[in-house]
């Protein structure tokens, strides 16, 4: 478990049953069941291999009875008690795909918690066209990466500004010291790099300095 595993640990409410979708080795789901906050998860992958590995891990680990190993595209097999579901260390557009396909079960979830390897803004952007509630979120540096996680919820919402889909409605008010360090550096590699841009991309990247820093500044 490495602390961007870890940190998605911790958002997982106990006694939830939960599904981890895109499982890959499993760790999250025998992490929840070896900490006793989950009795059942699901651990669902859309390919054999990763579900094979899976397979041995949860066995090694002994915990056959309390986690099912599922193979699934996105939500299509996962079971209906489910009550909370992970997506976590895709690229935005694989969790996005797999959320969209999956509007009629959303409702059904507590929380959705989502980690995307690249561009946060596009999920939060997802989640506020969709008038769903902003929950939770974290921010973790791990071996140099910075990753945000989001927690959602199908409840209504009226939707988000823009400066918090860049930021994350939570992370902004809670504005802790690696989520200033993270807008810093971005801030700096953006103005490095603004000079190089073709003229029809400045304006975005401008854009985000001055919003960037607004926000240092309040
Ligand atoms: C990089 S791994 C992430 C593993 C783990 N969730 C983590 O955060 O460390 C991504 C996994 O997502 C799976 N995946 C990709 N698209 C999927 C889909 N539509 N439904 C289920 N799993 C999917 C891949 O097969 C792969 O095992």
């Amino acid at each position: 478990m490495n602390k961007r595993l870890k940190a998605i640990e911790q958002l997982v409410p106990k006694d939830r049953i939960t599904a981890d979708i895109g499982t890959d080795h499993a760790y999250l789901p025998i992490q929840l069941v070896k900490t006793g906050k989950c009795t059942k998860v699901y651990a669902c992958d859309i390919r054999r291999g990763p579900l094979a590995i899976a397979e041995e891990n949860i066995k090694n680990a002994g915990y056959t009875r309390q986690i099912p190993v599922i193979l699934s595209d996105g939500f299509e097999h996962v079971p209906m008690d489910t009550d909370c579901a992970v997506i976590a260390g895709m690229g935005v557009y694989t969790a996005v795909g797999i959320l969209e396909k999956a509007h009629n079960r959303l409702s059904l979830l507590k929380e959705i918690i989502v980690q995307v390897n690249d561009d946060v803004p596009v999920l939060r952007e997802w989640i506020s066209d969709h008038g769903y509630t902003i929950l939770e979120e974290d921010i973790v540096t791990d071996k140099k990466h910075t990753y945000m996680i989001v927690v959602f919820s199908a409840d209504d919402h009226s939707g988000y500004s823009e400066e918090e889909i860049l930021f994350g409605p939570v992370l902004l008010q809670k504005k802790d010291p690696v989520f200033l360090q993270y807008w810093q550096a971005r801030k700096q590699f953006l103005e490095q790099v603004l000079p190089m841009k073709k003229p029809a991309e400045k304006p975005a990247v401008v854009k985000e300095i001055e919003m960037i820093a607004g926000m240092l500044e309040s």
